[in-house]
């Protein structure tokens, strides 16, 4: 059989290959500061760049390579930069990228347990070890009522949360038959928007999610919450979960998870936690304050894929009550049944999210967890807030800037003053095009009380101080560029 043809790569190819693969990864890591942060490119000059038709034979894989550096590289917006402080974070490490690397030479689909008992079994393991990690109540451990599961994103945890609510609402008959429309939701205006789309798909309705009003400080009004869960009761309606924000996207506020979570316990409504990239502040101490009465929580999740350098995707996601989440989602059709799970002593994950097949994800978790310890985590996560806190502070003390909201952690909301609203608004868009286009660092931008307001979010791995000064240097000469011109 040696002499019949194939076209696969050897294992001597694939051992020379991906040496190559990895040196040019770590190259690129090294020389990342060369590229402009935000890809410069047009809409259509990837596309118009590559073959129009696929190759019909097989290439050369040198040529694989320095094709990623010519045609590739121009269309990247460089969120592993330590000048990028666009969005919130999404980074990565090196023990991260090969855990990844690894999953994908096992090449695992874990959707049973049977399918890999190690891919379910280190998730568990894992996912047991964030809970002391993140000080989360006991009852998430899977060895108590509940337990975590690795998600691809926060939106996938918030649709099962919210599908979990729904059944347990309606005694598990919305499945059956359908939503009747009754079904109340409660968010913030500030919680995002990945709950309206939940709200879409889970047949809640977005008219039936109600943005509850938020303080100065951007977090949820609870009076508020607690009298529109009245009025909606007294219309007819059967409010069936709420979800709370630990970092709004917006601005990073705190919703006040202990006052939420006794208005959800008079009610019986499930109590959603969304603590998507603050979650990873958790580690430390000195942070937890921000999500007191988090034990009240149905559930909860957070991204290490945002803040924990753990690469995308992965999302951590926990419910105090397992039963309940696996009753939502559970179907078994006959080609899937094995003894393992027949005998109810193994977890089969499928159950627990909406897709079936699922990849080895833990690995990277794990790699990333052995590698810096707790001591590791904490302290880069201990730098990253620091150094926000030193940007507020610059901020706080020049008179032509100001902070638009409170920054309790790594994002700082500000803008330049002056100017009627309008005006004002110009002139912030215009500074951070400016630095935009100048590839020099990455900005985002949201609107706080009406007003265009340029945010900054420190949480890059490889951030440190010189890349945030030279971010508050550049910001203020664009900003008197842009004044001088006006
Ligand atoms: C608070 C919050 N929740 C949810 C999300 C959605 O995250 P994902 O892309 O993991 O769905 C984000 C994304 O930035 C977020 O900031």
């Amino acid at each position: 059989m040696s002499d019949e043809k194939s076209f696969h790569m050897t294992t001597d190819e694939f051992r020379r290959y991906g040496h190559a693969v990895v040196d040019w990864i770590a190259d690129y890591h090294s020389r990342i500061e060369s590229f402009p942060v935000l890809s410069q490119v047009k809409p259509g000059e990837i596309r118009a760049a590559l073959p129009k038709n696929p190759p019909a034979q097989g290439e050369p894989f040198e040529s694989l390579l320095k094709d990623v550096d010519r045609l590739i590289l121009p269309g990247v917006t460089h969120w592993q930069s330590p000048n990028f402080f666009a969005y919130f974070p999404c980074n990565a490490s090196g023990p991260g990228i090969l855990g990844d690397l690894v999953s994908s030479g096992l090449g695992v689909q874990g959707m049973l347990w049977s399918t890999s008992p190690a891919c379910t079994e280190l998730e568990t393991q894992v996912m047991d070890w964030l809970v002391e990690m993140l000080n989360l109540p006991e009852k998430f451990l899977s060895s108590k009522s509940g337990g975590g599961v690795i998600q691809d994103t926060a939106s996938s945890a918030a649709l099962c949360a919210l599908l979990a609510a729904r059944e347990r609402a309606t005694n598990y008959s919305s499945n059956k038959k359908g939503c009747s429309g009754l079904l109340v939701a409660y968010a913030s205006t500030q919680t995002h928007s990945s709950l309206e789309k939940a709200a879409m798909i889970a047949g809640i309705g977005i008219e039936n999610l109600r943005l509850i009003e938020v303080d100065d400080n951007f977090a949820m009004k609870p009076e508020a919450l607690a009298r529109q869960i009245e009025a909606d009761k007294q219309a007819g309606l059967t409010p069936c979960f709420v979800c709370a924000t630990v970092g709004t996207t917006s601005s990073n506020a705190m919703d006040p998870v202990g006052a939420i979570g006794e208005i959800c316990r008079r009610h019986d409504l499930w109590l959603h936690v969304d603590a998507a990239m603050s979650g990873t502040a958790m580690l430390c101490p000195e942070f937890r304050h921000l999500q007191n009465g988090v034990e009240l929580a149905d559930s909860y999740n957070f991204n290490p894929h945002k803040w924990m350098f753990t690469n995308f995707d992965c999302n951590c996601f926990w419910v105090a009550d397992r039963k309940a989440l696996i009753q939502t989602l559970s179907i078994l059709p006959e080609y899937l049944r094995n003894q393992a799970t027949e005998s109810g002593a193994v977890i089969d994950y499928r159950d627990w999210h909406i897709q079936l097949g699922r990849r080895f994800r833990s690995l990277k978790l794990w790699f990333v967890i052995r590698h810096y310890g707790v001591e590791g985590l904490r302290h880069h996560v201990r730098e990253h807030v620091r150094l926000a806190q030193e940007f507020a502070e610059w901020v706080r003390k020049d008179d032509r800037f100001e902070l638009a909201a409170p920054a309790p952690l790594n994002l700082v909301c500000f803008r330049l003053r002056g100017g009627d609203a309008a005006n004002q608004d110009a002139v912030n868009q215009s500074i951070m095009d400016r630095l935009n286009r100048s590839g020099d660092l990455f900005l985002t931008h949201t609107k706080l009380k009406g007003k265009l307001t340029l945010r900054l979010c420190v949480g890059q791995t490889n951030t440190q101080a010189r890349h945030v000064e030279k971010a508050w240097k550049r910001i203020r000469e664009e900003a008197e560029k842009v004044t001088a011109a006006a």
